[in-house]
Order: C-alpha cells, then sequence, then structure tokens
C-alpha cells in the first residue's frame, strides 16, 4: 500500500543541487553525519537522497553498479552507513536507456534494477524521464513497470516520479504506484524566472525560481494526500548562489526571506521537503529556516491536505491549509517588490470563526479575532497558525 511508504510528505538531504554529478561515497559519508549533528535527522529530514552521477554501468550480468571511482566501497556499504544513522537511502534512475546527466539508466531492465536496489537495502527511487517519448501513455506504462518490480523486490522502496508535469502525472501517477510527482522543471536558486512560459517543462529552459514553482503547482493541490504528493522539487533554503562542485546550474542565490518562503510555501503545499545545501556548512538563517519545527508540522500534518490558495492577485497569494487538530494553517506571501500592509478578514478565506494567531516565523501568539492586519516584506511570506477559540 503507497500510503504506508509515504503517509506524509518525504523529507531529506538530495545531493544534485550542490553536487550535481560530482558525488562521492565521502561527502555524502559527511553529509549524514551532518544530518544528524545538525538536527536534520531529529527535525524530521530522514532520507538521504542521491541523484544522477552514482551510476558506473552495468557488469558482466548487466547488473547495475556504482561507479568504483566515487564509490569504491559501493552503494550496499553506504547505504549500511546511512542506516547506522537512523537515515534512509534514496537512489536515482530513468525510465530511458540513460539518464538526464547521460548515465546508465534502467528501461528494459526494470526488474533486475530494483532487485538490485533492493539487495542494496535502498528505501526510496527517484525516477527521471529524460530520454523517454512525449506521451502520456507511455510515461504511464513505464512507470508502472519500475513500480511493479519495485513491489516485486522484496523491499519496500518508494517511488518518485520525476518526469516534469508535462504528462499530468498527478492524473495517474498514485493509480501506477508512485507515492509523489513532480509538478515542473527544476528549480533553481532564484526567486522567478524572468520570462513567462506556456508549460512547466519550458521553465527548464528559463530557470524555474520559487515563485514560478508555486504558481504552477498550486493548482494540482487536490489530487494530493497520504501517500501520494505533488512534489515541487528540491528546497534551495541556504545556497545564496554559491556554486559548489555542481557547477553552474543556474541559480543566482536568494535572500533569506526568499528561502523563508520557499520553506513556508513548500510546507503548507505538502511538498516533499528535500534540502540541497552543504548541510555540513550551515550559517544560523538556514538553520533557522530549515529546522522550524512548527512549519514543518504544517507540512507533516496527518490530514494531509494541500492548501488552496485562496486569493491571488498582482500583490498576494493566500493559501489556507485545514489541520488534523481543526486548526488552520495560513500562509500571506507578498509577490511584490516592495513592503505592503495586508489587511486580511478571515472570512474572505472561508474561515468564519474567531481564533487564535500563531505566526510561526516569531513563534508567538500575536492575537485574537477575525482579521489580521499588519506588514508583509517584499517576497516574505508570513505562516500562522488559526486556533478556534
Ligand atoms: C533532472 C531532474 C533533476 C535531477 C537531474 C539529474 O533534471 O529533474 O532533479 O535529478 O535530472 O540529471
Amino acid at each position: 500500500d503507497g500510503t504506508l511508504l509515504a503517509p506524509t510528505p518525504p523529507m531529506g538531504w538530495m545531493t544534485w543541487n550542490y553536487f550535481a554529478d560530482n558525488i562521492n561515497e565521502k561527502d555524502i559519508r559527511e553529509m549524514a553525519d551532518a544530518m544528524v549533528s545538525s538536527g536534520m535527522l531529529k527535525a524530521g529530514y530522514n532520507h538521504v537522497f542521491i541523484d544522477d552521477g552514482w551510476q558506473g554501468g552495468r557488469d558482466k550480468r548487466n547488473n547495475m553498479i556504482g561507479d568504483p571511482k566515487k564509490f569504491p566501497s559501493g552503494i550496499k556499504a553506504l547505504a549500511d552507513y546511512v542506516h547506522s544513522k537512523g537515515l534512509k537511502l534514496g537512489i536515482y534512475s530513468d525510465a530511458a536507456p540513460l539518464t538526464c546527466a547521460g548515465y546508465t539508466a534502467s528501461l528494459n531492465f526494470e526488474d533486475q534494477d530494483a532487485k538490485t536496489f533492493a539487495s542494496w537495502d535502498v528505501d526510496y527511487l527517484k525516477y527521471d524521464y529524460c530520454g523517454a517519448p512525449d506521451d502520456m501513455e507511455v510515461a504511464k506504462t513505464r512507470y508502472k513497470k519500475i513500480a511493479d518490480a519495485l513491489r516485486k523486490s522484496g523491499r519496500d522502496i518508494a517511488l518518485g516520479i520525476c518526469e516534469w508535469g508535462d504528462r499530468k502525472p498527478w492524473l495517474w501517477a498514485g493509480q501506477v504506484g508512485g507515492q509523489l510527482w513532480r509538478t515542473t522543471a527544476d528549480v533553481r536558486d532564484k526567486w522567478k524566472s524572468l520570462k513567462p512560459v506556456k508549460k512547466q517543462s519550458e521553465l527548464h529552459g528559463t530557470g524555474a525560481g520559487i515563485l514560478d514553482i508555486v504558481d504552477y503547482s498550486q493548482q494540482y493541490g487536490s489530487y494530493a494526500g497520504p501517500g501520494h504528493w505533488n512534489d515541487m522539487d528540491m528546497l534551495v533554503v541556504g545556497l545564496y548562489g554559491k556554486k559548489g562542485p555542481s557547477g553552474d546550474l543556474g541559480g543566482v542565490g536568494c535572500t533569506d526571506t526568499e528561502y523563508q518562503s520557499q520553506m513556508s510555501l513548500w510546507s503548507i503545499m505538502n511538498s516533499p521537503l528535500a534540502a540541497t545545501n552543504d548541510v555540513r556548512n550551515m550559517n544560523a538563517e538556514t538553520k533557522r529556516i530549515l529546522l522550524n519545527d512548527e512549519v514543518i508540522a504544517i507540512n507533516q500534518d496527518a490530514l494531509g491536505k494541500q492548501a488552496v490558495c485562496k486569493i491571488k492577485n498582482d500583490t498576494w497569494s493566500v493559501f489556507v491549509k485545514p489541520l488534523a487538530n481543526g486548526d488552520f494553517a495560513i500562509a500571506i506571501l507578498n509577490r511584490t517588490e516592495t513592503t505592503q500592509n495586508s489587511k486580511i478578514n478571515f472570512a474572505e478565506l472561508g474561515l468564519n470563526d474567531t481564533y487564535e494567531i500563531k505566526d510561526l516565523w516569531e513563534h508567538k501568539v500575536i492575537g485574537k479575532g477575525k482579521k489580521w492586519n499588519g506588514k508583509v516584506q517584499r517576497h516574505e511570506t508570513k505562516v500562522f497558525r488559526l486556533k478556534k477559540i
């Protein structure tokens, strides 16, 4: 049952945005150590997701192997290490002969590769769609094939579908056995793209920012729920435009206010939370943002309802998410380039009671009533928890 594999949105740290395919076992072990020592694991980030670039081709029996230079001890040893830290291990492949970055992938080897991943004690598979036909039926078939193979592999392995949204995975990904699906092309370390696009895969060319991903993803909320989530791609929090060993993936860097917005919006929209910054070297602001337990609790809430965007205009996006205990989370995003005064009557959001208002970034109750008036900085997102009184 897919629900058991991802009852709440998966959390962890993913290699791609910082390292790209310049990965190796030493860095990943260090990152696993840092996830424990920094409090990331305790906060819920319990996966290390290896992205593209781990592959070393196939052996004589066609079994996939890790790159012996990058992973001299093998992927199984790395999985053991990661598990010994209380973390789970994710790995990556693609529904074509080659991955997006040109490494060996799994088309026509689905059963064999799923068995290999299971024999390594892998817990999660991100399965990409580069090099595969732009056809919804083919996509469904290829993803069902790998999902079935994982189910028969003898191990519980969650499946993340990464086909950028063009083949409408929200309509079928859950049925074929996926636990999450990307809604767009890759997010970059930037606020927004300057070029308008017609469909989400075009965001790949322009380099999508945080705001682009939010605007494309908000419409698919009704498809998400326990066991099947809209994946808005990785958190870019704490990257600051730094080029890691990955070289330039097209990010320019964001302000801490913008990173706080990403954390707020990914949380209220129930996206998986996959950090990608260098966890070994986090500044205080990055920690404050990634480790906000009250915001994470909104993301991980047991009801599993994605927020609905109730107000959207040039100035504001306002989201409402019902929570398991009857509270509501709301997020108020200032889309403009200047500070704005918000005057919100909760009734406009369909919330007709009187509430105690807790600001989850201030970590304190800021008032009671049927409305909130206050300032929101440029690109800032306020997150409040409303408790009926
Ligand atoms: C695609 C995916 C990214 C990453 C790269 C790896 O672009 O969308 O998340 O996995 O491939 O090559």
